[in-house]
């Protein structure tokens, strides 16, 4: 096989900003006259966040949490740790807690009982995808963009080392690997 990861379209752009509107629109009838802090999870979910937010037609404040929970590959090992913890007092709010994507479901299931500490009025899960048949861990996910049955993805967000963050839609990854006598500047 060449060294180079294979990526196929699975949902398109479009398709990502026409369901954040639907999202918006029952955020929105869901949250009216009440006070709302949206937490994005970094890296994965800050260009969910960022169209997301603009979909939601009420007041609210934004925060951010960093979490480590995978390495650099593509499984977790189910440790879950906070690098970056919220700044905002939640404590009598409602809280939407905002993920790229929830897979084994050890990463909401740490942050909702950490979040739980700060005493929010309630605490729900926005996800853009998510991939129900690999969960480890019972995890409800309340606002759902799309589900996914399997395989690793990447773009709008999305990872793999680091990589294809910043591409518009999202794409299933079969990651390349790199042939007998591979030299780097073959790249
Ligand atoms: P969980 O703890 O297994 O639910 O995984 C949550 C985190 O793993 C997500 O926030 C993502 O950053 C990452 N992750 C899970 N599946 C994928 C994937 O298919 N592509 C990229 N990152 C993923
Ligand atoms: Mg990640």
């Amino acid at each position: 096989m060449s060294g180079k990861d294979q990526l196929t379209e699975i949902i398109s752009s479009d398709a990502i900003q026409h369901r954040i509107k639907e999202l918006g629109q029952q955020i929105t009838q869901d949250y009216k006259g009440r006070p709302l802090v949206m937490i994005g999870i970094l890296k994965g979910a800050f260009i969910f966040l960022a169209d997301l937010c603009r979909a939601v037609e009420i007041d609210m404040e934004i925060d951010f949490v960093r979490l480590h929970s995978y390495g650099s590959g593509m499984e977790s090992d189910g440790k879950v740790r906070i690098t970056k913890d919220i700044e905002l007092d939640i404590s009598g709010k409602d809280v939407i807690v905002v993920e790229d994507i929830v897979d084994t479901g050890y990463t909401l299931e740490y942050l909702i009982e950490v979040l739980k500490l700060h005493k929010p009025a309630s605490v729900k899960i926005c996800c853009l995808i998510d991939k129900k048949e690999r969960r480890k861990v019972d995890v409800q996910v309340d606002y759902v963009g799309f589900d996914v049955k399997k395989g690793f993805l990447v773009g709008y967000g999305l990872d793999y080392d680091e990589r294809y963050r910043h591409l518009p839609a999202i794409y299933h990854l079969v990651p390349g690997y790199e042939p007998e006598g591979y030299c780097p500047s073959d790249r």
